[in-house]
């Protein structure tokens, strides 16, 4: 049995890209492994110093982390900030980080770039905090897409730097997590990329999006001028949406459209058409779950309390450890 540790920052709802991408995987993770799924709120103020609603945003997550199927019962969800033993061991690691290496940092560099009025140290040091998340509960697996990577290579670099540092083989050298073919890319609504809060209006669909929502934003999916000649190769925005009727959709309606388009009869306007009424249909259960948990202020509080405890008892037991390591004493 592993452990695993993945956090989300709370900067938004979930969507179709996060629960095909991650969440699904997470479900099935939690039946065969220790894991923790936290919020990453601590994180977001790298990028959000003064959020405006901070705790609301971090109880959409959780609740939608429930509404997706995560069980309180089986992995530790928790929220960053209810453990401030990350901290203390953030503060311990940055001890041992170096500048230079923090600044060669991908994500750091794309940062300083979209927020020049903004190059705090907590954007420096985010894969410190983020080694910090990792380490804390000792985790061997981390599931990560590949932006993610470098960060959890730098993770590898801090936890090992420690080990040698003190002379004590401490802690594990965690690695990602391989959901090997299971992972399916979610494309966007406007015609290129993958489905992202931040790639524009009306790309993404949320787990909470109302019907008529959904069928706004797929009515106005980018398409082409259509076939000319039969078995023509799909341009990118139609491959998009072929792909997200097949996640949605049966065999035997992704086919229909697919043979129309092989013919030049499609209709991209019918297929839409189809495709909002199979992703209405698809999404209902999340919203309903959505709207009855968050409604349950009791339950919400409740799993809140058992992550903070669960989370708090191994992050605990690490920092006494480290604080002996690195030979600090009570006097
Ligand atoms: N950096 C991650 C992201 O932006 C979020 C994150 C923070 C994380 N701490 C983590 C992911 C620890 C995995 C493990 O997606």
């Amino acid at each position: 049995m592993e452990t695993v540790v993945s956090g989300i920052r709370p900067t938004g709802n979930l969507h179709l890209g996060n629960y095909f991408g991650a969440l699904r995987n997470f479900i099935t993770m939690q039946n065969e492994h220790n894991c923790y799924f936290f919020i990453a709120d601590y994180h977001s103020l790298t990028t959000h110093p003064t959020p405006h609603d901070l705790h609301g945003n971090v109880r959409k997550i959780l609740v939608e982390y429930l509404a997706a199927g995560l069980d309180p019962e089986k992995s530790t969800l928790y929220i960053q900030s209810d453990v401030p033993e990350t901290a203390e061991l953030y503060l311990f690691l940055n001890m041992n980080a170096y500048i230079g290496e923090l600044e060669r940092c991908t994500s750091f560099k794309d940062k300083i770039r979209q927020q020049p009025q903004n190059v705090n140290s907590g954007l420096l040091t985010y894969p410190t905090l983020m080694a910090a998340d990792i380490i804390i509960h000792r985790a061997t697996k981390v599931p990560v897409g590949k932006d993610q990577e470098q960060h959890l290579e730098m993770t590898r670099t801090f936890a090992n730097r420690f080990n040698r540092l003190y002379n004590i083989d401490y802690f594990p050298e965690p690695q990602a997590f391989n959901f090997g073919n299971e992972l399916v890319k979610i494309p966007g609504l406007n015609g290129s990329g993958k489905m992202g809060k931040s790639e524009g209006e009306g790309n993404a669909i949320f787990l909470d999006d109302e019907p008529e929502a959904i069928r706004k934003k797929v009515m106005k999916a980018v398409t082409d001028s259509g076939p000319t000649v039969p078995g023509q190769q799909k341009s990118e925005a139609i491959q998009n949406i072929f792909q997200l009727m097949k996640v949605v959709s049966t065999e035997e309606t992704l086919n229909y459209f697919d043979d129309m388009y092989n013919t030049c009869q499609i209709r991209y306007g019918d297929m839409k058409k189809q495709l909002a009424q199979d992703m209405i249909a698809f999404t209902a259960p999340f919203r309903e779950r959505i709207r009855a948990i968050s409604a349950d202020e009791a339950f919400v509080s409740k799993v809140a309390r058992m992550g903070r405890e669960k989370a708090h008892e191994s992050a605990a037991k690490t920092i006494r450890e480290v604080r002996e390591i690195i030979g600090f004493k009570r006097f």
